[in-house]
């Protein structure tokens, strides 16, 4: 296996998880394609000791191995923008595991160059979202590299995997190997398969690692104060913190009374559909707060037109399509949009519930004197009976000429306007 006297074998930087597939992955690659395999491994806030996982790389066969800190990369090019764009897939979902790789393929791409390597290679299965978004980046950012995906290409059953590990001296965690895939960062934990897998079975509790079972949730509510600066998060309970910091606190808040559950049968870019369980006690809270803040400072049509923006880059997140142009006018939009949303949000956190009590901004667009049924009423009542003339105009007119003459006088009673629902 070692190689040949004068003749270099080729590199290939792997993304390396330290599980058993992309431990395998190091062998089979040396095997398969006779190439060198350069371990690479980063720190998204999945909370797993990397340099423990680069220390396994190197004890399986990895020629080197690489482990970094991307957090804060994580927290201020993806989270954080995919935050103020308002980014749920299909309203439900806030993107973790699909923020979290265009940025690994970036940084290997990075180390492919530093190490000369030809190529890239990545775990993933070929039924998932995640090969997509490691294949187009690659593919993108770097057209002369070649992709290699061991899962999608050995096609072996469990048990195969296992014999070519042990032929190997593949150390296989003693542990009982997870009974659902799951990936994680500081933006949420992604679980699914097994008993996931039949949509009308809740979740067992062993689903859940960050949040508390709502029901045993304390019966304490606890109130948060997140504060914005033109829709990025910078304070927490008064205090400003850093990105990952506050996340993490917020994680750890929120998860203890139950928040950030979710249960969403998802259509995946590959055209099925699957159910995906996920845990984002901070994500839930901040689109939460934030969304709060923008009802007080964006302009009525400002908040509609930007619903539009947040779904198509949701899409564009989840389908792996990060590094477009689209995305950067996406973005444009976003941070000219967000240039008055500041503010405090009040969320009192109760058994499973993130719930709005209170918000504030200095950029309000909320007027106290325009609203109020109070003294100090700056509203001209006045002024709302010619514009209610006007507003109505078009369908008083309708009426009086279409809907209430001759044959067409019935046209107005309800079983007209809902159809019966069968017929008598
Ligand atoms: N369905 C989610 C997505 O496409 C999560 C994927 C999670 N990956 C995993 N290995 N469990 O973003």
């Amino acid at each position: 296996m070692a190689s040949a006297s004068g003749g270099q074998r080729e590199k290939v930087v792997l993304a390396y998880s330290g599980g058993l597939d992309t431990s395998v992955a190091v062998k089979w690659i040396n095997e398969t394609y006779n190439m060198d395999v350069v371990a690479y491994t980063c720190d998204l806030g999945q909370g797993q000791d990397i340099e423990a996982i680069r220390q396994k790389a190197l004890r399986t066969g990895a020629i080197d191995a690489i482990a970094e800190d991307a957090r804060n990369l994580f927290v201020d090019y993806f989270a954080f923008p995919s935050l103020a764009a308002g980014a749920l897939y299909e309203g439900k979902y806030p993107l973790a595991t699909a923020l979290g790789r265009p940025l690994i393929a970036q940084l290997m791409v990075r180390v492919a160059r530093e190490h000369g390597a030809t190529a890239v290679a990545h775990g993933c299965t070929g039924k998932g979202n995640d090969q997509v978004r490691f294949d187009v980046t690659f593919q993108t950012l770097a057209p002369d590299l070649k992709i290699i995906a061991p899962v999608r290409e050995w096609k072996w059953t469990r048990t195969q995997e296992l014999e070519f590990a042990a032929k190997h001296g593949i150390e296989v965690e003693a542990t009982k190997k997870s009974i659902f895939s799951t990936d994680q960062n500081l933006w949420g934990r992604s679980i699914e398969a097994g008993i996931l897998e039949d949509p009308w079975v809740e979740p067992p509790p062993e689903t859940f690692q960050w949040t508390a079972d709502p029901a045993t949730a304390p019966d304490q509510a606890e109130e948060v104060e997140i504060t914005f600066d033109r829709g990025r998060p910078v304070g927490l309970n008064g205090r400003e913190l850093d990105g990952v910091e506050l996340i993490n606190e917020l994680n750890a808040i929120a998860g203890r009374h139950g928040v950030g559950r979710i249960d969403h049968i998802e259509n995946r870019l590959v055209g099925i559909k699957s159910r995906e369980i996920y845990e984002a006690p901070a994500a839930v809270v901040l689109h939460e707060a934030h969304r709060e803040i923008e009802f007080l400072t964006l302009s009525k049509e400002s908040l509609r037109f930007k619903t539009q923006v947040s779904q198509t880059y949701a899409d564009l997140i989840y389908n792996g399509l990060w590094f477009s142009q689209l995305h950067q006018d996406l973005m444009a939009f976003t941070v000219s949009n967000q240039q008055y949303v500041s503010g405090t949000a009040r969320i009192k956190l109760f058994k499973g519930h993130a719930q709005i009590v209170g918000r504030k901004s200095e950029h309000s667009l909320y007027r106290h004197e325009l609203a109020t049924y109070e003294e100090g009423d700056q509203y001209d009542a006045s002024a709302a009976l010619g514009f209610i003339k006007i507003h109505g105009l078009g369908q008083t007119t309708q009426a009086k000429h279409q809907l209430l003459t001759g044959e067409g006088s019935r046209r107005l009673e309800l079983p007209s306007i809902i159809p019966p629902s069968r017929a008598e």
